[in-house]
């Protein structure tokens, strides 16, 4: 009896242990998966300094839509319609080429080892790096999807016109404090956003800069069809730095979407936004926490899903 019961126990732990996710999950299956991630992401880097932008939201994207299993990076076909079609990723999420890059080089060493959904996470975090932003240690051993939604795509990630409250729940649905919000929003700090996502930001809200707004309006015309895919910074003064300057511009009203603006508008996260405005120290160490708690989001683990042979699509 008693020796069942701890059998039991062990069964137990063992499948806690499975579903968790470790830092050191390739040292001994493939120890230079780690390093030949970065070196790709930083020559990427280098030869546009967008991509870093790219890369870091595309692993959000696969994390908010069935956890981060690599399900982004499916491509439609005749018969599977995957999430980048999607209405918050169709031409506008960027740097698949790069992962397939990073995949095939990593491929070459370790023979169907290292997860899809692995590269994107420790990607993300290389990318930050490369632009001067915080490190951390990224759980790895996520294996990748046969699935994914189109339609839980365009449920689960918020859009740039969702209010304060609508963010404050999209991200409570995963498991998120409104702070953990503010801090991941801080990517802004880095990358670009299209005309279609601000326009009706820079030509109907009051809550802008009127410098700023004017500034925008000459690459953005009212008229819906005109300009829409133009491109302006999401951080006017360091684009290409991963710093907390998206802090201060809020404070001066330089959010570039109303939703940027809706976290320093006279509501409940207006202390947090002056608290990471202030300190570099606070916002990295909110940042770094909060993306950890987000690459931990429902991971496929043990036998659970594949690793799959090519990132855009199931074995
Ligand atoms: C808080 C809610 C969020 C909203 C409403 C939002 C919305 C958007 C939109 C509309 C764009 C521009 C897309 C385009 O015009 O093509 C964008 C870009 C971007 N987002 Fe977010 N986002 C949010 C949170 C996040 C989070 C949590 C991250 C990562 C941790 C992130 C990282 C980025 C990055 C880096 C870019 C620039 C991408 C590039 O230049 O290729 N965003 N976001
Ligand atoms: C936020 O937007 C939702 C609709 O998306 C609306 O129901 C709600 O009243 C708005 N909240 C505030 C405080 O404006
Ligand atoms: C601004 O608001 C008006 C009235 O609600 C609306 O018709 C218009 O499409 C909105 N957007 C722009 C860019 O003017």
């Amino acid at each position: 009896m008693a020796s069942s019961v701890s059998f039991l126990l062990l069964l137990c732990m063992a499948a806690v242990a499975s579903a968790q996710l470790s830092p050191t999950f390739y040292d001994t299956s493939c120890p230079n998966a780690l390093s030949t991630i970065k070196r790709a992401v930083t020559a990427a880097v280098n030869k546009e300094n967008r991509m870093g932008a790219s890369l870091l939201r595309l692993h959000f994207h696969d994390c908010f839509v069935q956890g981060c299993d690599g399900s982004v990076l499916l491509a439609d076909t005749a018969t599977f319609t995957g999430e980048q079609n999607a209405l918050p990723n169709m031409k506008s999420l960027r740097g698949f080429d790069v992962i397939a890059n990073i995949k095939s080089q990593v491929e070459a060493i370790c023979k169907q080892t290292v997860s899809c959904a692995d590269i994107l996470a420790v990607a993300a975090r290389d990318s930050v790096v490369a632009l001067g932003g915080p490190s951390w240690t990224v759980p790895l051993g996520r294996r990748d999807s046969t699935t994914a939604s189109s339609s839980l795509a365009n449920s689960d990630l918020p859009p740039p016109f969702f209010n304060l409250t609508d963010l404050i729940g999209a991200f409570d649905k995963k498991g998120f404090t409104a702070t953990d919000m503010v801090a991941l929003s801080g990517a802004h700090t880095i990358g670009q956003g299209q005309c279609q996502n601000f326009r009706d930001h820079i030509y109907n809200d009051s809550n802008i800069n009127p410098g700023y707004a004017t500034s925008l309006k000459a690459n953005c015309p009212r008229a819906t069809g005109s300009g829409d895919t133009n491109l302006a910074p999401l951080d006017p003064t360091t684009s290409y730095t991963f710093d907390n300057a998206y802090y201060s511009n809020l404070l001066s009203q330089k959010g570039l979407f109303h939703s940027d603006q809706e976290l320093f508008n006279g509501g409940s996260t207006d202390n947090t936004v002056r608290n990471f405005a202030s300190s570099a120290a606070a916002f990295s160490s909110a940042f770094a926490s909060a993306m950890v708690k987000m690459a931990n989001l429902g991971p496929l683990t043990g036998s659970q899903g594949q690793i799959r042979l090519t990132c855009s699509k199931v074995n």
